[in-house]
């Protein structure tokens, strides 16, 4: 049922189209995206990301308020100008290497219809293709090699391949999850997916392995959206679509634990934008004097 020799990833779907509203009044007038992790717009990483796995193509899908996003990948010779006139040759080179870094294509969504809907629309720049999705919610660690090894299996397979990690039970509910199988002679890390819902109420689901928003997808799974009805929410669920796709061919999870922030929710936004930080050569060590400092003057350890 797979293709005997699987076409390589090259191109990968970004939907930011979403209303950001967990994030207002920040994304009232900028996309969600746009909102800074450190001193990169949130969609930098997950651009960043796709290069590093080999992907040249990418799509975004757009909403309203699109022209930051599109600005930001784009040349800005005013600003440019400005920096060559000033000898800031290493932030001349970075803000001219963003126009570069991929071919970049905006497709607008219309209506906002759900996450689904949004991918139905690359079909006709994705084509015949395997392809790459990739959530901005979820914001991988830059020594993340997810993405690269979920291509490869795709490669070695054919087959459709979704990033998963074990979650607390409370957390279900925010995400799609899968029903997992062993597969005997693969790495451990690869599942079959039996069954996959989204948003699951935590006593009915499948297991405490969820979807998290990196995936590689066969083009069948443009009909099957074309199939699927509108789920929880009331939008056209890409969760649904995969669950059409894995029975008509196989469809894997690739089990990861680390190197993963989520910016979904202000407080996973404030964590990941402080472990980031800490990351970072250039801030970490004078950031990490700063938090233990804040920490002993609030007596946030108590005595100990
Ligand atoms: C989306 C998907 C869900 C997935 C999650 C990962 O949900 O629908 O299946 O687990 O992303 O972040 P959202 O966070 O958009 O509600």
């Amino acid at each position: 049922m797979t293709p005997m020799s699987p076409l390589p990833v090259t191109k990968a779907v970004i939907p930011a189209a979403g209303l950001g509203t967990r994030f207002l009044p920040a994304t009232k007038a900028q996309p969600k995206e746009m909102l800074p992790l450190v001193d990169k717009p949130a969609i930098q990483y997950v651009v960043e990301e796709a290069v590093r796995a080999g992907i040249d193509d990418i799509l975004i899908i757009t909403g309203r308020a699109k022209r930051s996003l599109e600005d930001h990948f784009d040349r800005n010779f005013e600003l440019e100008y400005y920096l060559a006139e000033r000898g800031k040759s290493e932030e001349l080179a970075e803000v001219q290497a963003l126009a570069e870094i991929a071919d970049i294509h905006y497709v607008r969504q219309g209506e906002p219809l759900g996450l689904g809907h949004a991918v139905s629309v690359a079909r006709k720049h994705v084509g015949d293709h395997p392809f790459a999705v990739l959530l901005g919610d979820d914001i991988m660690d830059q020594r993340s090699r997810v993405l690269e090894a979920m291509i490869a299996t795709h490669m070695e397979r054919g087959s459709s391949v979704v990033a998963v990690k074990e979650v607390p039970t409370d957390e279900l509910s925010s995400y799609g999850c899968i029903k997992p199988e062993a597969i005997d002679g693969v790495a451990a890390e690869l599942v079959k997916i039996l069954d996959i819902v989204e948003k699951p109420d935590p006593a009915d689901a499948p297991s405490n392995m969820a979807v998290m928003g990196r995936y590689v997808l066969t083009p069948e799974i443009f009909d099957a959206l074309d199939e699927v009805k509108p789920g929880v929410g009331g939008e056209i669920q890409l969760t649904d679509a995969i669950g059409i796709l894995l029975q008509r061919q196989e469809v894997l999870g690739y089990c990861f634990t680390d190197g993963r922030y989520d910016i979904g929710r202000k407080i996973d936004y404030l964590q990941a934008t402080v472990q980031m930080a800490l990351e970072r050569d250039d801030l970490g060590p004078a950031f990490e004097d700063f938090l233990v400092r804040l920490v002993r003057e609030r007596g946030l350890l108590g005595d100990t």
